[in-house]
């Protein structure tokens, strides 16, 4: 069975929510699974102006984070960050910029890639996000896994092919939203073990 690592950032939560579905998922069809918070880079006067933030940090304070192991281990990789102008968080992007030693090694390329994010508003980057983070797993020379239109949950949870989005300002992530977001686990997880066959 495949190792499938559910990598994220999350500020307030969401991606958090949506995170632990992608897990389930992926469980569900047969991955053995990590979900890794990714390492919180910003200064505590930054957290403490956003008591959503700080409630997150303190809540997730004994997660295990992400490393490059997890990276190495995985055959399938779903990563998870919200939009930040459109783009990746730097948190998250800071992980990732010290994955050159894998990537240099060519131990990133040839797995099972996919994403999925959040924005506060509907039109406010989650495709754009999804777009900026592939850009990055084309450099690897991963296979990404989107959920295209195949399952109807795509469009029940607000139709987005490129991968699970929720609008954070709206609230919590919704049922249908992690409903797309345990599917996308699923289906990478299928993905990985046909690509191991
Ligand atoms: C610096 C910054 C930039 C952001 N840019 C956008 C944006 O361009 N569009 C948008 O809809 N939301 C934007 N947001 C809102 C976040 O995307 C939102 O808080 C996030 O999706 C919530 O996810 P989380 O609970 O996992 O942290 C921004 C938030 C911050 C802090």
């Amino acid at each position: 069975m495949p190792n499938v690592a559910v990598i994220y950032y999350s500020s307030t939560g969401t991606n958090s929510a949506m995170a632990q579905a992608v897990g389930e998922g992926a469980s569900l069809a047969g991955g053995e699974v990590r979900v890794r918070l990714v390492q919180e880079t910003a200064p505590a006067a930054a957290i403490d102006s956003n008591p959503a933030w700080r409630a997150f940090v303190d809540r997730t304070a004994g997660e295990p984070r992400a490393t490059l192991a997890d990276l190495e281990w995985a055959d399938a990789v779903v990563f998870g960050t919200p939009t930040r102008f459109g783009n990746v968080a730097s948190q998250f992007k800071s992980f990732i910029d010290t994955a050159g030693g894998l990537w240099f090694q060519g131990k990133l390329a040839n797995k099972v890639y996919a994403g999925f994010t959040s924005a506060q508003t509907v039109h406010g980057g989650q495709e754009s996000t999804l777009l900026a983070l592939y850009n990055t797993l084309y450099h690897f020379g991963g296979i990404i896994v989107t959920p295209g239109y195949t399952d109807p949950v795509v469009f029940e949870s607000g139709g987005n092919p490129y991968g699970p989005s929720v609008t954070a300002g709206a609230g919590l992530p919704t049922e249908k939203n992690l409903a797309h977001a345990r599917y996308l686990g699923k289906r990478v997880t299928e993905m990985a073990t046909k690509l191991r066959a």
